[in-house]
């Protein structure tokens, strides 16, 4: 056993396709390491485990709130120890991620919570096994999670995916991506959940199917394009499909003026492309950047009144498959 052991897990974000991929289009989602989620484990004082949320000023343990996620996790992790009671831990918890900004911060909570103790008691686990224990929290959590949050965390890796039925776990692969890509995000400050968006979509998908299925394949058709664009390393013309998908976003009616204020900031500072990224309404947008390019779109992200923004790179990160 360690003294001490401390894991990370990065946030997310959808790069393209969010809401299209809801009707069977594929979609993109990145890992965003310039923010984590941390876990730090040492021994505890008495028998059991108690959790310190130190952003939320918050102390428990974990056997008096058994609904709650890491509780969930800490079950599927405990059925691989030696038989016996548990030994006395802590483990503290810290994270960078926006909470309820459509970036992972639950699942990365999660997955920093679930290797932090694995590696303090000796335990390998793999990408894969905290993948499948954060989805069992997330479930426990959000009832039909998309299966993406938990494997880009848990991965590191960027993705492509694509559902296949109501709650089932979608198909993912690895992204095929030769260089960097730098992104710009750019907080509104505008919390609209998922849910709502998503259930608003519905509704106008009811009343409007030829149309709104006409969006969603060709939101589906930019997104194969982003995708063979990075495999060739054009970032320009990746920007221009990140632009054109913002379009129909538009038109599947997810934007709001809060948004539009910023994306049209970061391409007037030079974005190669910018859009709206996960459930919309509000939330988060992103920018495709030249390198060079991030210091002007930040400035002009902060002064069209983003409470927050995360320039990130991402990589193709290490070559293993990733199992589902
Ligand atoms: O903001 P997020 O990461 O929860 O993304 C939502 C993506 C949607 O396509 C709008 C919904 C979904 O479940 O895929």
């Amino acid at each position: 056993m360690h003294d001490l052991f401390v894991a990370s897990a990065p946030g997310k974000v959808i790069l393209c396709g969010e809401h299209a991929v809801v009707y069977g289009q594929m979609a993109i989602a990145l890992p965003v390491s310039a923010v984590a989620a941390y876990a730090t484990v040492r021994a505890g004082d008495r028998r059991g485990l108690v959790v310190e949320a130190a952003d939320l000023g918050e102390v428990w343990r974990v056997d008096e709130r058994p609904e709650h996620p890491l509780a969930t996790v800490w079950s599927a992790l405990r059925v691989r120890l030696p038989v016996g009671p548990p030994p006395a831990l802590h483990v503290s918890l810290r994270s960078t991620i926006p909470i309820a900004g459509g970036m992972g911060s639950g699942a990365a909570i999660s997955a920093a919570f679930v290797r932090a103790l694995a590696g303090y008691l000796g335990l390998a686990l793999d990408p894969a096994d905290v993948s499948g224990m954060v989805y069992e929290a997330e479930r426990q959590y959000h009832g039909t999670p998309s299966g993406i949050d938990n494997t880009v965390v848990s991965f590191g890796r960027p993705i492509v995916y694509r559902r296949h039925g109501e709650g089932a776990v979608p198909l993912m692969e690895p992204l095929a991506l030769p260089g960097v890509l730098r992104l710009v995000i750019g907080d509104t400050g505008v919390r609209a959940p998922t849910r709502v968006t998503v259930a608003a979509v519905r509704e106008r998908w009811q009343t409007s199917r030829q149309h709104f299925d006409a969006l969603f394949t060709w939101i589906g058709e930019a997104v194969e394009g982003v995708r063979a664009a990075l495999r060739a390393d054009d970032l320009r013309r990746a920007g221009r499909l990140l632009d054109e998908n913002q379009r129909l976003l538009q038109e599947v009616g997810v934007s709001s003026p809060e948004l539009e204020r910023l994306i049209t900031a970061a391409r007037r500072a030079g974005a190669l492309g910018a859009k709206l990224s996960g459930g919309g309404g509000g939330g988060i947008m992103l920018a495709l950047v030249e390198p060079t390019g991030a210091g002007m779109v930040e400035r002009a992200l902060r002064s069209a009144g983003a409470v927050r923004v995360i320039v990130t790179d991402v990589t193709a990160g290490p070559g293993e498959s990733i199992v589902v």
